[in-house]
């Protein structure tokens, strides 16, 4: 099973909007696929709420972790975050070495992907999923000095990949956000690419309205409206992800 936390200090990069493309577009081209919303906030399962959310439990009959699991669509299951139970307030413990079981049950009942969303801190949920992944995804907004912001987040993967061996290696980073009639997104990607080279995805995801509807209708876009410009990027960026670059871009 590939296990990928997305994650990044910085608030409102599009950590949410890419944990949940991601893990729902490769649920889409067939692969099983668990999400777990590590953020009190929920906003993944706020933004995926009406996909099937209230379908009951898990399987039925399913025990342990898999009675926690929704099935979002498809072959999208999802653990929702604790801060959008009725029954868990955010400051309910974090059950770390749960969550670490509940990863290696995943993989044992047949999951391909884990794809976990982070909060913008590195608290105890913060950390708790880059302890849980073996890989980590850095969603960075396309704007001015984007890669000193990035410093902190790599700063913090070496960390955890010194505490916890094995974890916490970067997969790549994805430029959101991108304004296609601003220049500065251009300068951004190049002065990316010149630091982290290929670890910068070619896939870029561009500015688009419609991400931002989809979400406050608690669908992915893959479901509001396949054919706009935030769909089609996050299309080719799970492509890129599960076939590697392509040389026509
Ligand atoms: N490509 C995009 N185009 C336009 N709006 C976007 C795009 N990506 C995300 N947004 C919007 O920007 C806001 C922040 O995105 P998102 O919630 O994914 O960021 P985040 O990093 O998870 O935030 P937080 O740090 O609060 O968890 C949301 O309203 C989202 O709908
Ligand atoms: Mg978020």
């Amino acid at each position: 099973m590939r296990s990928v936390a997305v994650a990044n200090q910085k608030g409102g990069v599009g950590k949410t909007t890419t944990a949940i493309h991601l893990a729902h577009g490769l649920a889409l081209s067939g692969r099983r696929v668990a999400l777990i919303d590590l953020d009190p906030q929920g906003n993944a399962t706020l933004a995926i709420q009406s996909m099937g959310l209230d379908e009951a439990a898990g399987e039925s009959g399913a025990e342990g972790v898999f009675a926690l699991l929704r099935r979002v669509s498809g072959e999208l299951w999802l653990l929702p975050s604790s801060g959008s139970s009725r029954n868990l307030g955010p400051d309910t413990k974090l059950d770390t070495r749960g969550l670490v079981r509940l990863s290696a049950e995943l993989e044992k009942g047949g999951f391909e992907w884990l794809v976990v969303d982070c909060p913008p801190r590195m608290d105890h949920w913060g950390w708790a999923g880059l302890q849980l992944c073996q890989e980590v995804l850095i969603p960075v907004q396309a704007e001015f000095l984007a890669m000193q912001g990035l410093s902190q987040m790599l700063r913090t993967l070496e960390q955890a990949q010194a505490q916890f061996p094995g974890h916490g290696e970067l997969m790549g980073v994805l430029v959101t956000m991108v304004d296609q009639r601003h220049p500065i997104a251009r300068d951004v990607v190049q002065d990316l690419r010149q630091n982290l080279g290929p670890k910068v995805f070619e896939s870029l995801i561009f500015r688009d309205m419609q991400l931002v509807e989809a979400a406050s209708h608690g669908k992915t876009i893959f479901e509001y409206n396949l054919f706009c410009k935030g769909a089609l990027a996050y299309a080719d960026f799970v492509r890129e992800v599960v076939h590697g670059r392509t040389s026509t871009r």
